[in-house]
């Protein structure tokens, strides 16, 4: 499962090129799980794209409101559904920081989703947090928003240290083995069902380096912001993962 994130980047020039780019170096293999999460407002521009390009691509949101009504500039779970999304990211380290989420509206955001999308729970420690030998209990924390959901099939963890999100350092590939182990070890202890779940990695992924995570055991794909935005780069990370693809 590789997912692209594309924050708060592009333009309908930017997205064209993208595309064109992208299909000259792409070949798809059946099974994969290949996902834009573009701008909302860009959303049903890149559909009509993929549509024209028979491209087996899915489509999700960065981010949903729990609630709906007079919730000036935000979107519900109803119309991700409604717009056949097919998953939303949740919890970014980046909607943390800026807009100030706790694990508390993270968790509202979670049980709203599941019943109509995939979740791609985002968690990871700080640089701090990190040197203090803190990450599986933040992360533990972080997971406790699942408490008390039933998510059969459908949730993804996407392990992104902060410290590693858009500044080209990562953890070893080792150490990202080890954490999602971790992770899928606490999920399915903690899921009423014992369900094991997905686990992305996120953070200066690149066409360089992707290939040495993706040989992992534990390392189901990955969720990429900077290289995501250059459709050739995106389409080799895409091939590499196919070719390794478990
Ligand atoms: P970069 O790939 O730019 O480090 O961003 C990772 C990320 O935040 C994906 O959600």
């Amino acid at each position: 499962m590789i997912i692209a994130n594309w924050k708060c980047n592009g333009s309908k020039q930017m997205i064209s090129t993208w595309f064109a780019e992208f299909t000259e170096k792409y070949a798809s293999k059946e099974g994969s799980y290949i996902g834009i999460a573009p701008p909302m407002i860009y959303l049903e521009y890149v559909k009509r794209i993929i549509a024209e390009n028979s491209l087996e691509i899915k489509l999700g949101t960065q981010d949903l409101d729990a609630s709906n009504g007079a919730r000036t500039g935000a979107i519900s779970a109803e119309m991700i559904l409604d717009c056949e999304c097919n998953f939303s990211i949740v919890g970014h380290s980046e909607r943390r920081q800026y807009f100030d989420e706790k694990n508390s509206t993270i968790k509202e955001k979670i049980h709203k989703l599941i019943d109509v999308a995939t979740p791609i729970l985002c968690v990871g420690e700080t640089s701090e947090e990190n040197k203090n030998n803190l990450t599986e209990e933040v992360i533990s924390k972080q997971l406790e928003v699942l408490e008390g959901l039933n998510f059969q099939n459908k949730i993804v963890i996407a392990y992104e240290p902060v410290w590693a999100i858009g500044t080209g350092m990562t953890p070893s590939k080792e150490e990202i083995n080890e954490i999602h182990k971790f992770i899928k070890d606490v999920v399915q202890s903690s899921s009423i069902n014992s369900l094991r779940p997905r686990v992305l990695y996120g953070g200066s992924v690149n066409e360089e380096n992707c290939e040495n995570f993706f040989k992992s055991e534990f390392v189901d794909g990955a969720l990429i912001g900077g290289a995501s935005l250059d459709g050739s780069s995106f389409a080799k990370i895409v091939t590499s993962f196919n070719g390794s693809y478990k």
